[in-house]
């Protein structure tokens, strides 16, 4: 029995396993990273089951037949609708294992910081319904921080920001410990929604969150830039319903995504206001550290610095840094024991 379990352990497979808002990411330690998929799930209520996840369901979402709706399970960083996290995670998984693999599986969790109790059992619980043997969650920031190589290990103080599509986060990091986490649901989602809402109050046309998210990432600047610049898209009347097309310029959608952009902001002052003045010295050397999809707005970084007076330092792959980090947790378990918690470690019986 205790060879069999052994062998088990010896082949099973260490996973880490980010589900975010908008977009989930899994690596596996021989393959590396294996999937990178819009969080979305189409379910048919015609045939009754879930006819596409990820990329296909969210290129069916604002454009499908009535029997087909598209959801995303997570809301803000956490699970608003379980079966369906659960079901989309599962789909993801058969696209690259055989489920079999999976079984007895160790996986590393990326959770929000500031999840209830009952919201980090909803992410622990997935992970063990797809066949996790023993389950470790991270909270985003923190996991950010390790994905992103930061010191933090060292007698330093580092603060480290992970900007969403949900939820903008952060940890502070003393001597190698935690100080403290924090969590506000607003994200890149919220930019996304203030364009829908600006284009229809400044042109009076309904467009499509493909659209608008499109707009913010060609086009959107946190920061005023010298570039002018303005591009026709399409949406429909909200006068008479039929289809129009608009110029909407750079500088509108900035002003747009200013309400949004200052509650992040805003958000991580609330933070730093919370460090204790012996950090101040190495936070004003070392900077901020931002990573997290959403902090690849153009120009972020630099309003962040001229709101703060800080240096911005930017991780280049921003949106993988979680990833990157529970991957490194599950592949050096012992290490980062301190910054993760199993509290139902389950062992595998079979
Ligand atoms: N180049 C870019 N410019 C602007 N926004 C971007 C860019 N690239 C990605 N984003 C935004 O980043 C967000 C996704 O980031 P990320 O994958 O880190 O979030 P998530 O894990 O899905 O969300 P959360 O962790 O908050 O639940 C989306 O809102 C997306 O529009
Ligand atoms: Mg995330």
């Amino acid at each position: 029995m205790n060879f069999l379990k052994s062998l088990k352990t010896l082949f099973s497979l260490d996973l880490a396993v980010d589900m975010g808002t908008t977009r989930t990411k899994i690596y596996e330690k021989t393959q590396e990273m294996v999937l990178n998929e819009p969080s979305f799930v189409a379910v048919s209520y015609r045939e009754g089951e879930v006819q596409a996840v990820g990329r296909e369901a969210y290129k069916m979402y604002g454009r499908c037949p009535p029997h087909v709706e598209v959801h995303q399970p997570l809301e803000h960083g956490v699970i608003e609708n379980f079966d369906l996290a659960e079901e989309m995670l599962k789909r993801f998984l058969d696209q690259v294992f055989n489920r079999k693999a999976l079984l007895g599986a160790r996986i590393a969790m990326v959770v929000p910081s500031g999840a209830t109790d009952v919201e980090k059992k909803a992410f622990e619980d997935i992970a063990v319904q797809v066949g996790g043997r023993e389950v470790m969650l991270v909270e985003a920031p923190i996991a950010a921080a390790i994905g992103m190589n930061l010191p933090i290990g060292d007698g330093k103080g580092t603060v480290a920001f992970y900007l969403g599509g949900g939820t903008t986060q952060a940890a502070v990091f003393i001597g190698g410990d935690l100080m403290l986490t924090h969590c506000n649901p607003v994200g890149g989602e919220d930019l996304t929604e203030a364009i829908i809402n600006g284009v229809r109050k400044n042109h009076q046309i309904l467009i499509g969150s493909h659209t608008a998210e499109q707009l913010k990432i060609s086009m959107g600047s946190a920061y005023p830039s010298d570039r002018d610049e303005s591009r026709e898209i399409y949406g429909k009347s909200v006068v008479d319903g039929l289809p129009r097309a608009v110029f909407v310029a750079n500088w509108e959608i900035r002003e747009m995504m200013e309400a949004p952009l200052n509650q992040i902001v805003n958000t991580m002052k609330s933070v730093l206001e919370k460090v204790p003045p012996d950090l101040s010295e190495d936070i004003k050397k070392s900077g901020l550290f931002l990573s997290g999809g959403n902090a690849q707005v153009e120009g972020f970084s630099r309003l962040v610095e001229h709101i703060t007076g800080l240096k911005c330092v930017k991780s280049k792959k921003g949106q993988m840094s979680c990833i990157r980090g529970a991957a490194k947790i599950i592949m050096n378990s012992r290490k980062y024991r301190d910054f993760t918690t199993s509290s139902h470690s389950r062992q595998f019986n079979a």
